[in-house]
């Protein structure tokens, strides 16, 4: 059963395929396309990558629009890599226009079979212990598949202007 997981170097032979994929799926999801897809073919680029994520939970700066604390996790089954999702501790100006508290990613190979809705449903209490527990989610008003999944984990629709659509998700027990 696939579950959330630390970053780890032993993802890296599906990591890879998975970046295979979006390259063969067509235009790259905002995700893949910020990947140094070069630097993290060797095992040294992909352990630097992994400790890039570790190190995202607590960042250098502290200026309020630098960067925010990030926690990342891997939706895995075994050692495959089927997703990530990000979850950010605090909100700053960009983050709230675009962005928001909660991403996430389902390789294409593994997309359809509701691994997304299930991956969001089990970090949300990852994201409660982090203090997120009005999480903003925002999306393209036209990615449906994204919008269904939240939905589905009980978002809320609180906003719309070209471009984005504003959700609002209680991560809280109970919510
Ligand atoms: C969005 C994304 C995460 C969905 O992942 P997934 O694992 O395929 O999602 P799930 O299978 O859990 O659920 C998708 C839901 O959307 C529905 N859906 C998919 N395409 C749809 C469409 N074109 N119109 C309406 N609903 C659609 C599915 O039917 C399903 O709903 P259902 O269970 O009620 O049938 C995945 O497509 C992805 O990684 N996309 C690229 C990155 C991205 O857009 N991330 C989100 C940024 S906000």
């Amino acid at each position: 059963m696939p579950k959330l997981t630390r970053p780890h170097a032993r993802f890296h032979a599906s990591f890879l395929a998975t970046l295979a994929e979006f390259r063969a799926a067509g235009p790259l999801s905002d995700w893949a396309a910020r990947i140094d897809h070069e630097a993290v073919r060797a095992p040294s680029g992909f352990s630097a990558y992994i400790d890039s994520l570790h190190a995202r939970r607590t960042p250098d700066s502290v200026a309020a629009e630098g960067p925010v604390p990030e926690s990342s996790l891997f939706w895995s089954e075994g050692d495959e890599f089927l997703g990530r999702i990000a979850i950010r501790h605090r909100l700053n100006s960009r983050l709230e226009v675009m962005g928001g508290h909660i991403g996430y990613v389902i390789r294409p190979g593994a997309q359809g079979r509701g691994h997304a809705t299930a991956l969001l449903l089990a970090a949300m209490p990852v994201a409660y212990a982090l203090g997120v527990d009005d999480a903003l989610l925002t999306t393209d008003p036209d990615n449906h598949a994204s919008r269904r999944v939240i939905e589905k984990c009980g978002g809320r629709l609180v906003d719309q202007k070209p471009g984005h659509c504003y959700y609002r998700l209680r991560t809280g027990p109970g919510a």
